[in-house]
């Protein structure tokens, strides 16, 4: 039987890509270009599976139209950049990879909590440029993090992954917002009504909901002039959860103490007034990004993979 085609459109980790070309005839990407918008709407055309990650816009012009392609074997647990719509009406089968990246992650967003609270990206930069003239009770003083209460947008996972290193490590109370929550909470946590109720009660808030149109902007303007002006906002999620300008503004304006940003709105790009702020830590993107997390994403899309080839429901299937 002739071997199912596939494309993977970027470079894996090496284990993986080994796993892929023993079961597919697989096309990989070992020079890790991003392929065009016209190299994707090929793609589908000569592929039995395409497996993107967070870097190839996947919309309605890729997906519409006589394809050859069944499944979209997203390495990612969101998929905010595939137009799912649009790939339900072709009959093009979604898959993720939830659940092995959420401590990866979790662990990505203390990090940014404490590198910003406590001004680590600025002091490493000060010392590197040594202009560090020693110690004194004074220098680069900056947030207490123990004892202080975390506000969480999306109590799914990663959420609560976060809410248990942060109530458990370092004392923090946790409130959070989720309109669906999950029925049982494996670390004490109080849910507030509103997102607002979490934006003006928290000294830190970390946003874990899915990206996409719908949450597109959930943290406005107005949103954060409810922060307080000591308060820090972490995010791990989507870009365009929060209004980048909106943002900047905010920051400009002191209306809250800082953030510690992994996502951006139009990747690679970011705001030139954020690069330019002290007090704001910018990560590109590396959330999920260890080793051991990386293998376990790509072998949850080789799982995904061999059940749809099989006939079998995929178990990770999001449209
Ligand atoms: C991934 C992520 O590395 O899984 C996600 O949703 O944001 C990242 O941790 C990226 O999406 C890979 O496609």
């Amino acid at each position: 039987m002739p071997r199912h085609k596939i494309i993977v459109t970027r470079r894996w980790p090496e284990a993986v890509e080994a796993e892929l070309r023993n079961a597919y005839d697989a096309t990989l990407n070992p020079d890790d270009r991003p392929m065009s918008a016209d190299a994707l709407r090929a793609a589908m055309d000569d592929y039995d599976a395409v497996l993107p990650t967070v870097s190839d816009r996947i919309d309605a012009a890729v997906l519409s139209g006589p394809a050859r392609t069944r499944i979209l074997a997203n390495y990612g647990v969101g998929f905010s950049h595939i137009d799912i719509e649009a790939a339900k009406a072709n009959g093009i089968v979604v898959t993720n990879t939830p659940g092995v990246l959420t401590d990866a992650t979790a662990d990505l967003a203390v990090t940014l909590l404490l590198a910003t609270a406590r001004r680590a990206g600025e002091g490493e930069r000060e010392l590197r440029a040594g202009k560090w003239s020693g110690w004194r009770p004074t220098h680069m003083m900056g947030a207490q993090v123990s004892g202080t209460t975390l506000g969480i947008i999306g109590m799914g996972r990663i959420g609560r992954a976060v809410a248990r290193r942060c109530h458990f490590g370092f004392g923090m109370k946790i409130v959070f917002f989720d309109q669906f929550p999950p029925p049982k909470l494996d670390v004490p946590a109080e849910r507030l009504a509103t997102i607002e109720a979490v934006l003006e009660a928290a000294d830190f808030v970390s946003l874990h909901c899915p990206g996409g149109r719908e949450n597109r902007h959930l943290i406005n303007a107005e949103r954060l002039r409810l922060m307080k002006p000591t308060a820090f906002l972490i995010n791990t999620a989507r870009g365009e959860i929060v209004d980048e300008g909106a943002l900047v503004e905010a920051l400009k304006a002191g209306e809250i103490a800082g953030a510690g940003l992994d996502v951006f709105e139009a990747e690679p790009q970011v705001h030139p007034e954020l690069i330019a702020m002290e007090n704001v830590t910018l990560l590109p993107h590396l959330g999920s990004a260890t080793k051991t997390t990386r293998i376990a994403m790509g072998m949850k899309v080789v799982e995904n993979l061999a059940a749809f080839f099989a006939g079998k429901e995929p178990p990770d299937r999001v449209a």
